[in-house]
């Protein structure tokens, strides 16, 4: 079962997610917000992973590294020697070569057995990725990527919660403007393409990402990963459908984003939790190993 989920993934991401369409952007972008109006916002959200990596070092992992599509991606590594993609599909990593070259080392592997020795990696990345496995190989994903860290390294992982409170919050508002926005839905131009389905979903509706997804929410890490030492913080409390729905020009949608950002830098911790995406921070004490 597990193998036909993980082979399952792979194709998708070998003949549809990674394939780039006519307009040059991934098929697996049209599950992001690509519109002008929610680019700083996002931008920075991405950024936010560099304060808690070591800046510098010789190998930075980044696991299921897809072809690193974000340019913000490419800072994570920067002042690098290597940085070494894993991932199950090897059109991502041809992709990722593409972007970084000779920096760059390509590893077709699975996160949940990373063909690495332990105490390896300064830092590690892991952006979108975990949710792809079944909960049990995500605990051991979690583990194996604590394994290969230094001692005193960081490891940075994104994924969405299963359901986010603050995005229930806002799922009224959700729901009136994209009834509002579809009244005028003709007349629209419509500035980036829209996929059939938004990856995260306000409620718990499980997500129709063409691949098999599971989410662990806050309280399984904790309670099934009690070896680690796990900080929660804010990646981007915001999700797709809400940016989609809610933020545009015409209603100050760069100010609004302003303002959630302000929160979210308040209090980390809070939105963190309640928000839609966080950050699963862990480190590795010094003088401590695997
Ligand atoms: C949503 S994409 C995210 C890619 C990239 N990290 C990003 O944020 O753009 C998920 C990636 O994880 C990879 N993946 C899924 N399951 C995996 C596994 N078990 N081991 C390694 N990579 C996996 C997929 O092939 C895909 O490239």
């Amino acid at each position: 079962m597990k193998s036909q989920d993980k082979s399952q993934v792979r194709n998708f991401y070998d003949s549809v997610g990674w394939k780039l369409e006519a307009d040059n952007f991934y098929q697996n972008a049209r599950y992001e917000d690509l519109r002008p109006v929610s680019s700083e916002y996002i931008h920075r959200c991405h950024l936010r992973v560099n304060r808690h990596l070591r800046r510098k070092g010789r190998f930075l992992l980044d696991a299921g590294s897809g072809p690193v599509q974000y340019p913000e991606y490419l800072t994570y590594s920067a002042e690098y020697d290597y940085r070494v993609c894993a991932d199950i599909s090897i059109l991502a990593l041809l992709e990722a070569r593409k972007r970084l070259g000779n920096k760059g080392l390509y590893v077709v592997a699975d996160v949940s057995y990373l063909p690495f020795k332990t105490d390896t990696f300064d830092s590690v990345v892991s952006l979108h990725t975990l949710h792809h496995l079944p909960k049990d190989d995500q605990k051991r994903a979690y583990r194996d990527i604590f394994r290969v860290m230094m001692p005193g390294a960081a490891a940075v992982i994104v994924n969405g919660w299963p359901t986010s409170i603050f995005m229930n919050r806002m799922s009224r508002l959700v729901g009136l403007m994209e009834r509002f926005m579809g009244m005028f839905k003709h007349e629209q131009k419509v500035e980036t393409p829209v996929p059939a389905k938004d990856s995260e979903m306000v409620s718990s509706t499980p997500a129709v990402t063409g691949t098999f997804t599971e989410r662990m929410d806050a309280a399984t890490i904790r309670v099934e990963l009690p070896e680690l030492t796990i900080d929660i913080r804010v990646w981007r409390s915001v999700s797709v459908r809400f940016l989609r729905a809610v933020i545009h020009p015409w209603l100050g949608g760069k100010l609004w984003l302003k303002l959630i950002y302000r929160l979210e830098e308040r209090d980390p911790h809070h939105y963190g939790l309640i928000g839609q995406y966080p950050m699963i921070l862990i480190e590795k004490p010094k003088g401590s190993s695997s």
